[in-house]
Parts: structure tokens; C-alpha cells; sequence
């Protein structure tokens, strides 16, 4: 439990540091546009094209056509942007290069661009708050750009955005100037302090982009915050283990981790819950074939009892990269279990609730109970 306290703490140090909330700020829309337009003609934010073959990757430089031709942007192919969150050492952290290196290897016809807005994260948290519309606003402006000098199609750019990074690629949604919308924008685990409860035009919304998924891992509430954010944000919200701690994140792995990498063992254990977002996005993309899915459920508990288990009437959907992009009324909340960790899938087995399921899916066959075939599957479960 320390872990979450420290946490918290350090949330709460932040908060108090600055008074400012996003309430006070200006609101977004597009009359402020034009002002920002000529003002600059630079942008803060850095665009990486990442590659196998290039260490830090390739700048693409705003309003620079030759770094587009130096870089060798494909605009005929899917644009990938990865967008961090809050920065407490004002390094780029290593999940970045590790979701960038499983894209770049599982969908080689796409270009993986690595948003650096390392400039504006690495500040106390609600001052990084506040920049998180100020790089949204860069990179609607970098894509319109891409639109104008490329011929590229926003539709074919999809935002993979972590923590604060999740709003960000909202607020990038919402500024782009035009009818037409961003392809997808997939919130991973997005910043709970300052966002939750806001209007859906101050944080990440399922107006921000044609389709929006989230991940819920972190929402655990210590002292009245929550690092990730509890509310629905997307189309489909997943919420593995219920969203509000994961196995393997325990305080027992904190102790080993510190035995295991010393202090930086504590930051990354006090990161587990908030990073699983990630790594299990990281997953879909490795495990393209077991697919991971969520189920439409009203909460964990119900979920538990068996009650949910059912793809009828698309009442589930594939979680992480593949999942199915139908555009259904306001936000379905997904529910799944994992192991603790990659590969994440594991087997529900089929338990005495066998009835109860079997009455709620009557056409199904039913199935062995038999493909637990993890050893390691800690809970029960069914057959899909
Ligand atoms: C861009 O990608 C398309 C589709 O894969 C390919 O046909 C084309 O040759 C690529 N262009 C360049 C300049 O590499």
C-alpha cells in the first residue's frame, strides 16, 4: 500500500505547488485558432519517425518539407503516433521504444512517429496539465500540415496516447480544423487527476477521433485521486482486473524488484499498475493471434459471478490494436481478466456456474473446461 501513497503523494506535492485548474483555462475551440496559427510556425513538440534501423529515430521538422523526404515519410501508409505523459526526469521512459519497435515489426507498412513533448511534460503536474492542450493544438497542426504538403489522410493517423499523453491526442482531435476527424485515438490508461469528472471537451472523449478505445489499469482511488482516470472516456473502455490494480503489481514484487534493480526498481514498481495500459497494447500486437477480449459488463463484481461472459449481439470486443472498430451510442465499459504477465491471455474455466452461463447463452455449445491450459491460470473462467 506505501507505493500508492507515494504516489499519491507526489500528486498531491504537484497540486499544491499550483492552484490552476483547467476550469480556469481557455476553452478550446476553434475561434482561438487562428490566433495560434500565426504565432507559430514552429512547434515545441518534436516528431520522430522511428525505424529499426535509426537509434533515436528521424526529426521531421514542422513546415520543413525536405526532413518529410529526408526521413522517408510514406503518406500512402498508416500513420502510428505514440504520445507520453507526464515526465518526472525528462527522459523519453522505455515502453515507448518497446510499443514503437512491436508496431514497426508487426505492421511493417505503417509509419511510427514518436511525439516528444518532453519539453512541456517535464514540469509539475498541473503545469504539464495546462501544456497538454498547447501540444494538442501542435499536433493537429502537424497533421494538417502532413494533409496540405503530403496529400496524407487524417483518417489513416491513429494516436496511441499514455496517461496525460491520452488527453493530449483528445485535444489533437478536437483542434484539427475540418468536418473530417482523426482515425483513432487510443487512450492508455489516461491521467485521472485534473481530468476526471470534466467536460467531455476537457479531456479525452469519443468525439475526439472516428473511433476511440481506452484502457483502464490504474484507478485505484488513494486520498480522493486516482492516477488513471475511472470514468468512460472512449467507444469501448477496457477494464482489465476491473481497472484498478493489476496482478503482479503487488507490494511483495515491490520488494523484489528493489532487491532485484535497487531505488529504480520502486519507480517502476510504483508505475506497474499505470504502465500495464501499455503492455498489454504492447501485447496485442506481439500475440496478434490470441486475441484478448473484454465483455460488455455493469462492473467487476457482476463480471466475477460468470454474468458477462457472452459475445452475443457484439457484447465483446478484442482488446488492444485489433480490436473491432464499430462506432456504437456514447461508452461500453469491457470487463476481462489477465495473467500477471506477457503473454496476458488467460482461460476462464468453466465452474459450477456452468448453468447459469449455459441458460444465458442457449444456442451455445457447450464447451470442455478443459483449455485451462495455462498452468499458471489463477482464475476461473469459460470457454469462448
Ligand atoms: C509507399 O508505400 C506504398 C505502399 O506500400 C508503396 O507502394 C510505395 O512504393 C512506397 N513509396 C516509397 C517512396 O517508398
Amino acid at each position: 500500500m506505501r507505493s500508492f501513497l507515494i504516489f499519491s503523494l507526489l500528486f498531491l506535492f504537484c497540486l499544491a505547488v499550483s492552484p490552476e485548474t483547467p476550469k480556469s483555462r481557455k476553452k478550446k475551440g476553434p475561434q482561438l485558432l487562428p490566433i495560434q496559427r500565426t504565432s507559430h510556425s514552429r512547434s515545441e513538440t518534436k516528431f520522430l519517425l522511428y525505424s529499426n534501423t535509426i537509434e533515436e529515430g528521424c526529426l521531421i521538422e514542422f513546415n520543413q518539407f525536405d526532413t518529410l523526404e529526408k526521413c522517408r515519410f510514406n503518406a500512402s501508409l498508416p500513420l502510428v503516433m505514440i504520445v507520453h505523459g507526464w515526465s518526472v526526469d525528462g527522459r523519453l521512459e522505455g515502453w515507448i521504444w518497446k510499443l514503437a519497435e512491436a508496431l514497426k515489426s508487426q505492421l511493417t507498412q505503417t509509419n511510427v512517429i514518436i511525439t516528444d513533448w518532453l519539453a512541456l511534460a517535464h514540469a509539475h503536474y498541473p503545469i504539464a496539465v495546462q501544456n497538454t492542450r498547447d501540444v494538442g493544438q501542435e499536433i493537429a497542426r502537424f497533421l494538417e500540415w502532413l494533409e496540405e504538403s503530403v496529400q496524407f489522410s487524417r483518417g489513416n493517423a491513429h494516436l496511441i496516447g499514455y496517461s496525460l499523453g491520452a488527453h493530449v491526442s483528445g485535444f489533437a482531435g478536437s483542434y484539427i480544423r475540418g468536418a473530417r476527424k482523426i482515425g483513432r485515438i487510443t487512450g492508455l490508461d489516461p491521467a485521472g487527476p485534473l481530468f476526471e469528472g470534466m467536460s467531455p471537451t476537457d479531456r479525452l472523449s469519443p468525439d475526439d477521433a472516428d473511433f476511440v478505445d481506452a484502457i483502464h489499469t490504474f484507478t485505484q482511488q488513494q486520498m480522493g485521486l486516482s492516477v488513471g482516470i475511472k470514468q468512460p472516456v472512449a467507444h469501448f473502455d477496457f477494464y482489465p482486473n476491473g481497472g484498478t490494480f493489476q496482478p503482479g503489481c503487488h507490494i511483495m514484487h515491490v520488494y523484489n524488484h528493489i532487491v532485484q534493480y535497487g531505488i529504480t526498481g520502486l519507480a517502476q514498481t510504483v508505475k506497474c499498475a499505470h504502465e500495464r495500459s501499455v503492455h498489454l497494447f504492447i501485447d496485442s500486437l506481439w500475440h496478434n493471434n490470441q486475441h484478448i477480449k473484454g465483455y460488455w459488463c455493469k462492473d467487476m463484481q457482476t463480471f466475477d459471478k460468470g454474468r458477462c461472459l457472452s459475445c452475443r449481439a457484439k457484447r465483446c470486443n478484442i482488446l488492444g490494436y485489433h480490436i473491432r472498430k464499430e462506432r456504437v451510442p456514447g461508452s461500453r465499459r469491457l470487463f476481462l481478466k489477465t495473467r500477471a504477465q506477457m503473454p496476458f491471455k488467460g482461460w476462464y474455466e468453466q465452474m459450477r456456474r456452468e448453468q447459469e452461463i449455459a441458460a444465458l447463452s442457449p444456442g451455445k455449445p457447450r464447451q470442455a473446461t478443459s483449455i485451462c491450459a495455462y498452468t499458471t491460470c489463477e482464475f476461473r473462467c469459460v470457454s469462448e
